[in-house]
């Protein structure tokens, strides 16, 4: 039961839908095996893939919901949530590259001035894709306890620190940074948010410290991105001091639901991969697929997969009527990571033998399933903002 973007997604423009199709066809053709191969060899991500990552950046993959005016196609949130999940079907890792401008311009879009959302839509316009460092070594969970520090001197501020686990790190064309300007006001009114309109090599001071290999969504780089007297213009500053933590909050609300729906397209691929297989693979002297107990697997994981997708409809829908959406965010991509990490455990399970095998397609979707219940807030951290939210 392949994603039918009409019946799944109500309401994609035709534009969208010819879009989706050429989406398709070049990840069929670009993504797909190069995917594979990097996740297995990591010499050949440096090369290959990012070659593909930048050719999608040049078609524009990386702007769909840059407004025209600002010379993007202005898709709607749900078009470019649509065209998301059909990205990450083919590579999680891939999806989260290209996707990452959702997290990492949200600060400028939601809180900046017309200078800098200007500025940012000009990047990502040209193809750049960001980063957005928030996390540190002591401030996952508890985002409040961030160590950075940034102080003003003059025109300009001069930023300390380390941030670790950082999207995009190495390869961002700009970054919004977090950092302390008042520690006697706590994260809450003490953090701000600047934005480096840079490539890291550009900005004296700022570099990349260890590059993470990990057990997952390999094709996504991601690295610790530090901070020696980094100075940047007071112009770089988003909103006004001690707004940076709100600012990071507001942001990843929306972020959650772009984070579960990268998590549908693992699941999507999990539930094509496994039903193709139970219909050829015989066993008992029949298909898999006629076997009860594999179509209750499969019944399982459809439900999965349509209830968080429809979350993370529902919560675009809701964002896109500037209704509060925190709560519905939150859930949403909470179901679909569990979802992810469910689908594509069973679909190992539907291969058996064959599922645990590296040259098998879903050991891999396995692998990068797990991420999407940690990161972007764990799973235990969305609980916390829905439960908040009910007794408040
Ligand atoms: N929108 C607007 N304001 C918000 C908000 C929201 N969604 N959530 C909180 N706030 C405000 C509160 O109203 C409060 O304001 P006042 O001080 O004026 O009352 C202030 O922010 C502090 O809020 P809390 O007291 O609720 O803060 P807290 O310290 O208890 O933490 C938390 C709240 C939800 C647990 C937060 O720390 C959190 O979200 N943690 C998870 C961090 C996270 O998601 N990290 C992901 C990093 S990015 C990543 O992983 C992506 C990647 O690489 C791809």
């Amino acid at each position: 039961m392949a994603m039918d973007p009409k019946k799944d997604y109500q309401g994609l423009s035709d534009e969208c839908l010819k879009v989706m199709s050429e989406v398709e066809a070049f990840c069929e053709k670009e993504v797909k095996q190069t995917a594979i191969d990097a996740d297995a060899n990591p010499e050949v991500q440096d090369k290959k893939m990012m070659e593909v990552i930048a050719k999608a950046c040049e078609l524009g993959y990386n702007a769909f919901d840059v407004p025209k005016e600002h010379g993007g196609p202005g898709f709607t949130k749900l078009e470019s949530v649509a065209l998301l999940e059909k990205m990450s079907y083919y590579d999680a890792g891939f999806g989260i590259t290209i996707s990452a401008n959702g997290l990492a311009a949200g600060p400028v879009l939601i809180g900046g001035n017309d200078a800098q959302k200007a500025r940012i839509y000009e990047i990502i316009a040209h193809g750049g894709i960001g980063s957005f460092c928030l996390t540190e070594p002591a401030a996952g969970c508890d985002a409040s306890a961030g160590q950075s520090v940034a102080y003003k001197d003059g025109d300009e501020y001069v930023i300390n620190g380390g941030k670790c686990f950082i999207t995009n790190g190495p390869l961002a064309s700009y970054y919004v940074v977090f950092a302390m300007t008042d520690k006697s006001k706590g994260a809450g009114k003490g953090y701000s948010a600047f934005f480096i309109d840079k490539k890291i090599d550009e900005v004296p001071g700022m570099s990349i410290g260890r590059i993470e290999n990990k057990m997952g969504i390999r094709n996504s780089q991601v690295s610790e991105v530090l901070f020696d007297n980094v100075r940047v213009p007071a112009s770089a500053l988003i909103g006004s001091e001690g707004q940076g933590f709100k600012l990071a909050m507001m942001t990843l609300d929306v972020a959650r639901i772009t984070c579960g729906i990268t998590a549908i397209g693992i699941c999507q691929r999990a539930l094509d991969e496994a039903t193709e297989y139970c219909k050829q693979r015989v066993q008992f002297g029949a298909p898999l697929s006629t076997n009860e107990v594999i179509q209750f697997k499969l019944a399982d994981m459809a439900m999965k997969l349509q209830a968080g997708r429809q979350l993370c409809i529902h919560a675009t829908d809701l964002y896109m009527q500037h209704v509060p959406f925190s709560t519905e965010a939150a859930m949403a991509k909470c179901v679909a990571s569990d979802a992810s990490a469910y689908i594509s455990s069973e679909a190992v399970q539907i291969f058996g033998g064959y599922g645990f095998m590296r040259n098998y397609p879903v050991e891999k979707l396995m692998r990068d399933s797990k991420i999407f219940q940690i990161f972007e807030g764990t799973n235990e951290i969305q609980r916390m903002v829905i439960g908040r939210n009910i007794v408040k």
